[in-house]
């Protein structure tokens, strides 16, 4: 029987990346996976593939739309090729995995492909083309997530759909129903309703983007509609069925009015919920919770010592980046060093345009901890470098401690805003005053000078620019 120090169930970003790192610090490490590439859902489903579409969608939209106002003519139609637009996204998703098989290989690990289960708190049963135990001294379980559902809908793959059948249509709606104004809702909501379709988002909440800052949510619903795309809030959705091509959903609106919605496919967007079956955790001792996520400790330890568990499995933000810090967390834990996440620094980004980013605390969670505060805000329109490339959407908003001037949160709608939230990330890190932020030289023309204004206005009201 083959042993390992470490072995990584699930090739997602949280996998693979604690792999390397279990591999770069010594450790023989092996690595699990039951779909045929490497990658997990971010890779194959989600995080690539997603970002591709939108690439492509926004090429169509600018030569649609903005392309005259450039003085650019284009004689002619331009059209559509839905089939190509899905198989550059699919060689995209293909390089980038075959990548991590590169990676694999380079850093010596062990790629074992098939199911993982447990027989043991120590032995792994994988069950591939053939079956095969292996021992490992110690797991890391990351074996993340899938698309949630509501529990009256039956979700057909075909009209009635998740984002991985949403990343492969073969036709482009003519009106797509989401259900959800989340992340996945607005991106791929904002694909297809660039390529041409009607786009309707239902959503349980009296805004999108709930968990995000007030004023996020709020320009953000502006420019959204202003694209085209319908918001209907605080609206529970109650029933979706499918009726040949076409699809009914029935919502109770604020006032308890049943409202009725037809579209030719609808999204079901509502959340993602941690994966582990066919795991056999229990074999093992490792616990579960209520929420179906694997339970861990500060240290990402399971219920079992020497097993762990990271990513979209465990509590916190479904987010590849920290799954990835889990894991190199996890790898330096079992090399001995003192590894340490602060997950109030990890960005949160959402990648329709202007994009949208965030890190630190809402003004909603600095009024709910009774923290005084300063507000600075700076408008993207006020830049030379938004006229220039006509992307005046959105701003920055810096809200600092009023008595300390530290920066508690960093809040984004603009261009490029994705690129943006690393300055926010590095001058929180280094407890960075909005002083501090507001006396750094940032180049001109760019899109980063918003965050040197809103600094500046954070810091005593003084941007220069507005
Ligand atoms: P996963 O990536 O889900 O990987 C888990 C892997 O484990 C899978 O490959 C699965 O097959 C495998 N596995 C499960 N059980 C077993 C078993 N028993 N044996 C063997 N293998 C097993 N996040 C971002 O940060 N940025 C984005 O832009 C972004 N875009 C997204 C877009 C979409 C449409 C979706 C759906 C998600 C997006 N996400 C994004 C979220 C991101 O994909 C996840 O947070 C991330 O993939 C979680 O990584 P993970 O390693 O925990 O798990
Ligand atoms: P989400 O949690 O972002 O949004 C779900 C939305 O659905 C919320 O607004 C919620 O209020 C709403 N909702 C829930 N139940 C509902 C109901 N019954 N009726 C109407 N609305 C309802 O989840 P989403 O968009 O499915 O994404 C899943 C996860 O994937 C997210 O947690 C996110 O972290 C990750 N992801 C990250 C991306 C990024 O980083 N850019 C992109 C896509 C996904």
């Amino acid at each position: 029987m083959e042993k390992f120090d470490v072995l990584v169930i699930g090739s997602g970003p949280g996998g693979y990346v604690a792999a390397i790192r279990c591999a770069q610090l010594g450790m023989k490490t092996a690595l699990v996976e039951k779909y045929a590439t490497l990658g997990g859902t971010c890779l194959n489903v989600g995080c690539i593939p997603s970002k591709s579409l939108l690439d492509s969608s926004h090429h169509y939209e600018d030569a649609i739309q903005h392309f005259d106002a450039h003085g650019i003519e284009i004689s002619g139609d331009v059209k559509v090729n839905l089939e190509k637009m899905i198989a550059r996204k699919a060689a995209v998703v293909e390089q980038t995995t075959k990548g991590i098989d590169f990676l694999m290989e380079k850093n010596k690990i062990a790629v074992f492909n098939g199911l993982g289960s447990f027989v043991d708190a120590t032995h792994i049963l994988i069950k591939g083309e053939k079956e095969t135990t292996i021992e490992a001294k110690n797991t890391i379980i990351a074996t993340g997530s899938k698309p949630a559902n509501l529990p009256f809908i039956s979700l057909d793959k075909e009209r009635i759909i998740t984002s991985t059948e949403a990343l492969k249509l073969k036709e482009i709606p003519k009106h797509l129903l989401v259900i959800g104004g989340g992340v996945i809702g607005l991106e791929l909501g904002q694909v297809y309703r660039r390529l041409g379709a009607e786009v309707s988002v239902i959503e349980y909440a009296d805004r999108i983007t709930p968990v995000m800052d007030g004023a996020v949510s709020k320009e953000l619903t502006k420019v959204l509609k202003k694209q085209g795309i319908k918001f209907y809030l605080s609206h529970q959705v109650n029933k979706v069925v499918r009726n040949g091509a076409q699809v009914q959903l029935t919502a109770t609106d604020k006032k308890g009015t049943e409202v009725s919605f037809e579209g030719d496919y609808c999204l079901v967007a509502v959340g993602r919920r941690p994966f582990t079956e066919g795991l056999q955790a229990d074999a093992a001792g490792v616990a579960i919770n209520e929420r179906g996520q694997i339970e861990v400790n500060a240290h990402l330890q399971t219920s079992v010592p020497n097993i762990y568990a990271i990513g979209d499995v465990v509590r916190g933000a479904m987010l590849a980046h920290k799954a990835e810090e889990e894991g190199v967390m996890v790898a330096e834990l079992l090399a001995g060093q003192k590894p340490h996440i602060d997950y109030n620094l990890i960005p949160n980004v959402i990648y329709t345009w202007p994009e949208v980013a965030a890190v630190g605390k809402t003004e909603e969670q600095l009024k709910g901890e009774g923290v005084a505060y300063k507000n600075g805000q700076f408008p993207m329109r006020a830049l030379g470098r938004a006229r220039a490339s006509m992307d005046t959407d959105g701003f920055v908003k810096i809200l600092a401690d009023a008595n300390t001037d530290e920066i508690l949160g960093v809040h984004i709608v603009g261009a490029r805003a994705a690129d943006l939230i690393a300055e926010a990330v590095t001058a929180m890190e280094f407890r960075a005053s909005a002083e501090d932020l507001s006396r750094m030289s940032h180049s001109h023309p760019t899109y980063a000078e918003a965050m040197k204004e809103a600094a500046l206005a954070a810091t005593d009201n003084r941007a220069l620019h507005i």
